[in-house]
């Protein structure tokens, strides 16, 4: 069990990323790009029903140190493998046998489908998001890459539009037809501040989160990987939904017009929506709270959040559902819940500062007695997103 410091830390990657350089291919990079990792407080498996989300990008990160190449050949080091990959932006497409790979490969292809001009380079990526764990360490991956390519060849490329490509990078190449919020918070996160992100219309407001109020990750250690997962069921299950509806996506509904015409659906279509449709609600009624000053308000739409994803969606698992209510039982925890795509991975908590080392110790000692797993347990600081190092 890990506990409060983040370890490795951005200047231990930093290290790490030139020494790895220096062997492989002599000398320095020329820049150090940084992409955070992300948690989302509240609105889960609702940005692709062009809905509302609150994620935080949180101070763990993937690095990439990069330096141009004269050709248009891509040399890759991903360190925490220990693994090499190498191609050329004359050919880019997905390489079965490196699999990791296929992220840097899929923004590569992605920009240059959009008519940018693309330089060939060296790098080295390393990071400390846990992978496969809910925090998005494939989207850091994107959107570093995608950002040290902007970097290289000065392309002209927004936040939201860099959001989006990776979005589609991941859609397209690598298959997962995930929603915007993770490329999205990884792009545009502030240091301090959650972001309610409306996924329709790509806009959204920064949330500063309360100076009383720490936000707790847990990591149950149970691993599931997203492709492999449900995730394009669901998708699939919310668009019938919506088209039995009579809606353009679930974002066009209201919880009481939901209820009035629910009976139309059939049982498990019926639960998924409900699920969409009532947390888009919390999200919107959570950040009132926030602003409002009510964490405990906030805490409770948590808790709500992960029966409904549990129990209506069927993205918990045991692990998860073990983690949160040890949490809940917890003096200091205003709420918890899962976070991420779900089937593992980790929870979010939002805790009273002061009660973090109680919790830390409470928490894993009733997780490991139930499950037998070891858990991770840090806390997270809200961090800015995508960004050079100096
Ligand atoms: C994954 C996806 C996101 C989002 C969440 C669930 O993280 O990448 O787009 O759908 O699951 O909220």
């Amino acid at each position: 069990m890990n506990s409060e410091s983040v370890p490795g830390g951005l200047e231990v990657l930093r290290e790490r990323v030139n020494r790895a350089f220096e062997t492989l291919y002599g000398g320095e990079p020329s820049f150090v790009v940084a992409a955070p990792g992300r948690v989302n407080l509240i609105g889960e498996h609702t940005d692709y029903n062009d809905g509302f989300v609150l994620p935080a990008a949180i101070d763990r990160h993937v690095v990439i140190g990069a330096r141009a190449r004269a050709d248009r050949q891509v040399h890759l080091y991903a360190a925490d493998f220990a693994a090499r990959a190498e191609f050329s932006l004359n050919d880019v497409h997905p390489d079965p046998a490196q699999t990791w790979s296929n992220y840097e490969r899929g923004v590569a292809w992605v920009l240059q489908e959009e008519g940018y001009g693309l330089q060939g380079m060296d790098a080295v990526i390393a990071g400390d998001v846990p992978v496969a764990s809910g925090l998005s360490s494939s989207a850091a991956v994107e959107v570093a890459t995608a950002y040290a390519f902007q970097v290289l060849g000065d392309l002209d490329l927004d936040g939201v539009k860099r959001a989006l490509l990776c979005q589609k990078a991941e859609n397209e190449f690598v298959g997962m037809r995930c929603g915007i919020m993770d490329q999205y918070i990884i792009s545009l996160g502030k240091r301090g501040h959650a972001l309610l992100i409306d996924c329709r219309s790509l806009e959204y407001r920064l949330v500063p989160i309360p100076s009383g109020c720490i936000i707790i990750v847990c990591d149950t250690k149970k691993r599931r990987g997203l492709v492999d997962s449900e995730y394009n069921t669901r998708r699939r299950e919310c668009e019938v939904g919506a088209k039995a509806l009579g809606i353009a996506a679930l974002r066009d509904i209201t919880p009481e017009e939901f209820e009035a015409r629910q009976s139309i659906l059939s049982g498990v279509t019926r639960k998924r929506c409900r699920h969409v449709v009532t947390e888009d609600q919390r999200v919107l009624d959570a950040v009132q709270a926030l602003e409002s000053g009510d964490q405990g308000r906030f805490g409770q739409l948590m808790n709500a959040s992960h029966i409904s994803l549990r129990d209506d969606y069927e993205v918990s698992c045991r692990e998860l559902d073990v983690m949160v209510q040890a949490a809940w039982k917890h003096e200091g925890v205003l709420g918890a819940r899962m976070t991420g795509a779900g089937f593992g991975g980790c929870t979010v908590n939002l805790v009273t500062r002061g009660a973090e080392e109680g919790f830390q110790r409470q928490v894993a000692q009733e997780y490991m007695e139930q499950t037998g797993l070891i858990p991770e347990i840090y806390i997270c600081a809200a961090e800015d997103g995508v960004r050079l190092l100096a």
